[in-house]
């Protein structure tokens, strides 16, 4: 999709459908009035009609309209300047996207405002409306002969001298985080025979050659050289064998501190012998969301040439109830000596990373951020379109839900004070990877705790927002790609 500025007059941009932001109350004055005047008093008679409101992710389309070089308008209400931020402003540009993506080989103009709206200045407005474009044309409906959506063939960002001023470059770091939001999507979205661990890792080795990270995949004889054993017992129930992805960006000094992003892979959740009934596997395609946020974060990363030190680690296994599954009673020993008696073999993800923290403590890296989609206890607490954070540090913890907060990505931080520990004490072995019914997300992110070596740690669970049950008018259902933008925004200010 190529998405570039243009010094243009709006009614004079040749286009399938001519994007218009408005806000709350309209004012039909500057470059608003002209488009009226070249509609023919259009809007005019709208705003007396009371249908032009400019209110928070309505749209208005006008088909066929004359006049204009676009033979279509869309105005896309913004709500009130000062209530806009820039979760509100990406769910109304999405919504628009959405709703003119219809059809194959659309071309789209956007017009860029001439001034900034409440805190959003027009280079901010530029590169969210070029992650909209990306995200809000591409659909779940992968393999369907009818697609109910597609891409954009062309977008304009229609501007004027004035706010032309460092355009193209926020249009490409938005460009950039679109397709890499869309990279960890399409990850999700695959059906889970294609997306194992080896296809993951694969997918994993193209990109990271295609963007210039380093990659490196262990498979089961490194992982028992590593001892990460705790995995290892997670893909034994498995025909597919695990894998374990590190990708590296290295941007910033040689000796300068280096950032890890740990993801949890598990590329289908059965729940194993522990099993889940149909309705709660029913979507567990998902359960790898989370390296796929990090592989996506990554790749945004390496493009835009941060000048920091990141490194991503991906631990991906299938957890099914084979024959030589593990059971309810065993024993493990993780990579860092510390015993896990297995309660509940669905409480899996905790087990896959607890080796990938302690492999990356053990290299080195300074400070780490990771992703689950770990525990149902979460989406209880937060509702569906929230993450959970949990730290051990917490500047650390400010640092993570300042940069969520820029990118309009809900996070919410629960507390993990020593009154928890309690719950994940063990009988036999030091812990248990069940903390029981009560406070299940916050007793899942002390287990992990367990393996973080003491390093300043951030744990996301994104079990709720990470997957969508259904299409809404400002998302696509399916994979939602969260925290992929976070991510990169942490990578940028890290070490400033
Ligand atoms: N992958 C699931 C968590 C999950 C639930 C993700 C809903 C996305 C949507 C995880 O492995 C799991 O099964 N957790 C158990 C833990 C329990 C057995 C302690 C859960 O949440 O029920
Ligand atoms: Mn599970
Ligand atoms: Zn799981």
């Amino acid at each position: 999709m190529e998405i570039r500025p243009q010094i243009v007059p709006q009614i004079e941009i040749a286009a399938d459908w001519l994007v218009v932001p408005i806000v709350e109350p309209v004012e039909i004055t500057g470059k608003l009035a002209t488009l009226d005047t070249a509609l023919a008093g259009a809007l005019t008679r709208l705003k007396e009609l009371g249908d032009l409101t400019g209110k928070f992710a309505s749209t208005i389309a006008l088909r066929g309209v004359t006049g204009l070089a676009a033979s279509r308008v869309l105005l896309v209400g913004l709500g009130k300047p000062q209530e806009l931020t820039a979760g509100r402003l990406d769910r109304a540009l999405n919504t628009a996207a959405r709703s003119i993506s219809d059809k194959k080989d659309v071309r789209i103009a956007v017009a860029v405002p001439e001034a900034t709206i409440g805190a959003i200045s027009p280079a901010q407005f530029s590169s969210a409306a070029a992650v909209a474009a990306l995200t809000g044309s591409v659909g779940q409906d992968l393999f369907k002969a009818e697609r109910s959506r597609f891409p954009f063939s062309e977008v304009t960002l229609a501007c004027s001298e004035a706010t032309s001023d460092g355009l193209a470059s926020a249009i490409e770091r938005g460009q950039i985080l679109g397709e890499a939001v869309n990279l960890a999507r399409d990850l999700v979205n695959r059906p889970p025979q294609e997306i194992t661990p080896v296809g993951f890792a694969q997918r994993a080795a193209a990109v990271a050659a295609q963007y210039g990270l380093s990659c490196d995949i262990f498979d089961e004889e490194r992982l028992e050289t590593e001892r990460m054993k705790s995995l290892l017992a997670v893909a034994q129930g498995s025909s597919e064998p695990p894998r374990m992805v590190i990708v590296e960006h290295r941007g910033g000094a040689p000796d300068g501190p280096r950032l890890a992003l740990v993801g949890k892979g598990v590329t289908f959740d059965s729940g194993g012998l522990s099993l889940k009934p149909t309705d709660g596997m029913l979507t567990m395609k998902c359960d790898m969301a989370g390296a796929a946020t990090v592989l996506g974060a990554m790749t945004a990363i390496a493009r835009l040439k941060l000048p920091v030190n990141v490194v991503g680690y991906m631990g991906l296994v299938e957890n099914m109830p084979g024959g030589a599954a593990f059971k309810l009673g065993d024993i493990l020993t993780a990579r860092n000596g510390v015993t896990i008696e297995v309660l509940n073999t669905d409480a899996e993800g905790r087990l896959v990373l607890a080796d990938v923290l302690s492999y990356a403590v053990d290299s080195g890296v300074d400070r780490i951020i990771d992703l689950a989609t770990l525990t149902g206890a979460c989406v209880v607490a937060l509702g569906e379109d929230v993450a959970g954070a949990f730290a051990n540090d917490q500047s650390w913890a400010d640092a993570v839900l300042s940069s969520a907060k820029n990118c309009g990505e809900d996070l919410w931080q629960l507390p993990m004070w020593d009154l928890y520990d309690d719950l994940i004490k063990g009988d036999v072995g030091d812990i248990k990877n069940t903390g029981g019914r009560w406070g299940g997300a916050i007793s899942a992110a002390k287990f992990l705790q367990r393996f973080v070596g003491g390093k300043p740690w951030v744990h996301l669970d994104i079990a709720g927002p990470a997957f969508a049950s259904s299409n809404k008018p400002h998302r696509e259902g399916g994979g939602t790609g969260c925290f992929v933008r976070t991510l990169v925004e942490v990578a940028r200010t890290f070490g400033q």
